[in-house]
């Protein structure tokens, strides 16, 4: 072997590095997830974020004397990206887009470069899986682009490194990080240690030329971004993309955010010419409801600072066989479980002998407690094949002795619900005073769930 090479195990899960190969990973606790790879000696720890490896000092200032200005953010006016990055893209950050593939990572990035290019700033798109004509066909789809987006194809960091230096872009584009390799690092592209010192690099442009970079991760098959997790610690800021590709819409998930609210989402609609945003995603998830059939109620979830009306479906159907079937989609199965379980003591019904459905419609998926009234009023609605008023909201925790505590942000739900149409709410009495006379809307306040199941 090259001297200065050695070889090092890294765990593919977190990162772990390790001389020997170990069955179980003693950071994350992943058994047989340690691959060797090839490592230069030079190539290690010389990352930081501050990029101070070119020899200059830093030297500590005053928080008080640095000034920063809010309007520095770069904005997409792509709404719904810019409130999922919390309020446009930070110049200097770097952002991870993760997604599977063919979900419309590169196309949402193109659709970016467009905007900025429009507004004037120069983009650089530096894709390692497409060719230039590739990537001609995808930009005609979405429209007309200015002589500001300059595109490359190239793998090798340190070239991409000298055409930033040279045309000096405001905001690069890494179409993907897998695809990129550093040549001091002589373990394959995609490989953990390869991915690692690439996006260090790549953060020593971003922080040391206050570069603004958007980079693509594959995810696996479990749903994280390809690589270490050192990769999520490493950015600024991280954004899942997901969606079923059946389904057109998408949707953009803050899953960290060092510059706002990781709980945003933004929704997009994949059509012929690229995606288009969503704006009132309530109204496009209850397009098409069924309005008298027993099983469905309107929920509302509020994901970030925005409430989404959405309908849940539940069917519950006596059982063929020995043991009840439960399936669940979009919402936690186990959560489903529990409710059914609270339904069965609490109220009285003899689920236990029932097969339940219970699914979110438009491929969405949604964990907020609020949403429990909502599942539980559905299970009772088909059990009792009793249907529930289609103009009215539902919204609610659910505790394990059959409560509806109060939820947060219930002016909001309250307000989208009259927005849309809706006549009343059946929502937590502890969050009825507050808002009583506000509203045209009737608010119906219930304390727990027998009181929620008389209302319907
Ligand atoms: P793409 O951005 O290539 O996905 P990723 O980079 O995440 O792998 O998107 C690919 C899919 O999007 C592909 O199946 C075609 C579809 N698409 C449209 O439906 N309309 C369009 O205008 C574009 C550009 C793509
Ligand atoms: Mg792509």
């Amino acid at each position: 072997m090259a001297k200065g090479k050695k070889t090092l195990f890294f765990c593919q899960n977190c990162g772990y590095e390790s001389p020997k190969w170990l069955g179980q990973c003693p950071g994350c606790r992943e058994w047989n997830s340690f691959v060797e790879e090839t490592v230069s000696a030079t190539a290690k720890g010389k990352t930081t974020a501050s990029g101070s490896t070119t020899g200059k000092k830093n030297e500590p200032v005053i928080l008080a004397d640095i000034s920063i200005q809010e309007n520095d953010r770069i904005k997409t006016e792509i709404e719904e990206l810019d409130r999922v990055l919390g309020g446009g893209i930070v110049p200097g950050s770097m952002v991870l887009v993760g997604g599977d593939p063919g979900i419309g990572k590169s196309t949402l990035l193109l659709q970016v470069c467009r905007q900025l290019t429009g507004k004037g700033h120069k983009v650089l798109y530096v894709s390692g899986e497409e060719s230039l004509g590739q990537i001609k066909l995808r930009a005609k789809r979405i429209g007309e682009f200015n002589e500001n987006l300059l595109l490359l194809c190239e793998t090798n960091l340190e070239n991409i490194r000298s055409v930033i230096e040279k045309v000096k872009p405001e905001m690069v584009v890494i179409d993907s990080i897998q695809t990129m390799y550093n040549e001091e690092v002589s373990s394959a592209p995609g490989s953990v240690s390869q991915v690692r010192e690439s996006t260090g690099v790549l953060m020593q442009i971003a922080k040391g030329m206050g570069i603004s970079v958007f980079i693509v991760g594959h995810v696996t098959k479990d749903g994280s971004v390809a690589g270490p997790r050192v990769l999520e610690h490493m950015v600024d800021t991280v954004l899942y993309f997901e969606g079923d590709r059946q389904v057109i819409y998408r949707i953009l998930r803050g899953v960290k955010n060092r510059f706002g609210s990781t709980n945003e989402i933004g929704v997009f609609e994949m059509r012929e010419k690229g995606l288009m945003e969503v704006k009132n995603p309530s109204q496009v998830m209850l397009n098409g409801r069924p309005t008298d059939a027993s099983g469905t109620a309107v929920v509302c979830s509020v994901e970030g600072t925005r409430p989404i009306l959405i309908e849940i479906q539940a069917l519950v159907t006596r059982t063929n066989f020995g043991l009840p079937r439960r399936t669940s989609v979009g919402i936690d199965y186990n959560r489903v479980n529990l409710l059914m379980a609270v339904l069965e003591k609490r109220a009285g019904l003899h689920l236990g002998d029932c097969d339940a459905y219970v699914n979110l419609a438009g491929g969405m998926k949604l964990g907020e407690p609020a949403i429990d009234l909502g599942v539980v009023l559905a299970i009772v609605s088909s059990y009792k094949n009793q249907v529930i008023d289609e103009r009215i909201l539902i919204f609610g925790e659910v505790g394990l002795s059959g409560e509806v505590r109060g939820v947060s942000m219930a002016e909001s739900r309250v307000r989208e619900a009259e927005k849309l149409g809706f006549t009343s709410c059946i929502m937590p009495k502890a969050n009825v005073e507050s808002l009583q006379g506000k509203y045209e809307i009737k608010l119906i306040g219930v304390a727990n769930i027998k009181e929620a199941m008389n209302c319907i």
